[in-house]
């Protein structure tokens, strides 16, 4: 039994910020910004807002998109750094709302790489036979960790939440093992402490190991599933800013037309990009069912992660079973 993706679903906050709203209360401009990070507009929570519900949101949205029942969900893995509580997790919150009673939840807390963290366990559940259906969202209200005052840091950042289904199946690549890492030594370059409680980072340093971590991590999940880039129709990768991917997409080989940038509207939304980018893509057009999707991440620790997934292969197969019922029996 191997596991896919079957559902997508994501939810966006309320409040739209523009550079030119950062730019009015920050000694930066819409020029700089663009050309530094490739980022336009973020969102953020407003009055009745929370991650809880973005997340509720974003799973109620890939349930009904892979057409299954709350009650069918085995296991709700949420990926946040930035929980409502400190306890309960998010998680549990969600399998509420939802109805999804004989769900197990739990948070996991992988900075912008928890997301795929996620998918690989949910991939791992699924294919030791202890869940059949895993919704797997990552939920993140980064404007909470913040500081509204440093424009090295405020101009980056945004909220929002993207979930998917992932479901036991008959599939051909489905969700394979992730290639993950770590590397504790460089704290101090990405980390909030729980003093100040916003985020600090020495941008440049950061940017060099993303982009070098990210192109290994994918060139090895390629290798290991024996692809090469030309097998990729998305390359979708942690959406910090736009500068990194294109410089991780250009190592690696991707042309422009074969990379997802989502950026430019929603910031840096952490663990919640990568799915965010995937049904933006979706919407857009640019992923359909049966693509083979490469994805990547980087964030702080540092952790990293890559992997490669088919996009719905359930819906290619399902097509092809309802074409030929009656040849059922000599297959
Ligand atoms: N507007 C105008 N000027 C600014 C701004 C701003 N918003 N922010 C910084 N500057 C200035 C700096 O003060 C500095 O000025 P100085 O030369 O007078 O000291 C100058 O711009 C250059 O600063 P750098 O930090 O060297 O700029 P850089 O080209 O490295 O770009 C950036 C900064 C965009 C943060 C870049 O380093 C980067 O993208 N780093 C990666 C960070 C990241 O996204 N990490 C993702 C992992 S973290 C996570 O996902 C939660």
């Amino acid at each position: 039994m191997k596991a896919g993706i079957s559902g997508i679903g994501s939810a966006l906050p309320s409040v739209l910020i523009t550079n030119e709203d950062l730019a009015r209360r920050l000694d930066t401009d819409d020029e700089w910004i663009m050309r530094r990070t490739g980022i336009r507009t973020r969102r953020r929570m407003g009055p009745g807002e929370d991650v809880t519900t973005l997340a509720v949101n974003a799973c109620a949205d890939a349930l009904a998109d892979a057409g299954r029942a709350a009650e069918d969900v085995d296991a709700i893995i949420i990926s946040t750094v930035t929980p409502d509580y400190i306890t309960p997790g998010v998680a549990p919150l969600v399998a509420a709302a939802l109805g999804a009673t004989k769900a197990s939840a739990i948070d996991v807390n992988g900075a912008c790489v928890g997301w795929i963290h996620a998918l690989d366990q949910a991939s791992a559940l699924i294919e030791t036979g202890r869940a059949r259906l895993v919704l797997v969202c990552g939920s993140e209200g980064l404007s909470r960790i913040t500081d509204h005052t440093d424009r090295s840091t405020a101009v980056l950042l945004g909220d929002g939440a993207g979930a998917v289904a992932v479901t036991a199946g008959d599939y051909d690549l489905g969700l394979p093992p992730f290639a993950l890492g770590s590397d504790g030594l460089h704290l101090d370059l990405l980390y909030i402490d729980q003093q100040d409680r916003v985020l600090r980072m020495r941008g440049a340093e950061v940017y060099r190991h993303a982009v070098a971590r990210m192109v290994e991590a994918t060139e090895t999940a390629l290798r290991a599933n024996d692809l090469s880039v030309d097998d990729i129709d998305l390359f979708v990768a942690h959406q910090a800013n736009a500068r990194i991917i294109e410089a991780a997409a250009d190592r690696l080989g991707f042309p422009r037309d074969r990379i997802s940038l989502h950026v430019q509207e929603v910031a840096n939304t952490s663990s919640a990009s990568i799915p965010l980018a995937l049904h933006q893509a979706e919407r857009a057009g640019a992923l359909r069912p049966g693509d083979t999707v490469a994805l990547a991440a980087f964030g702080a620790g540092f952790v990293w992660g890559a992997g490669v997934a088919a996009w719905k292969e359930e819906l290619l197969t399902t097509t092809v079973r309802t074409r030929r019922p009656e040849h059922a029996h000599a297959d």
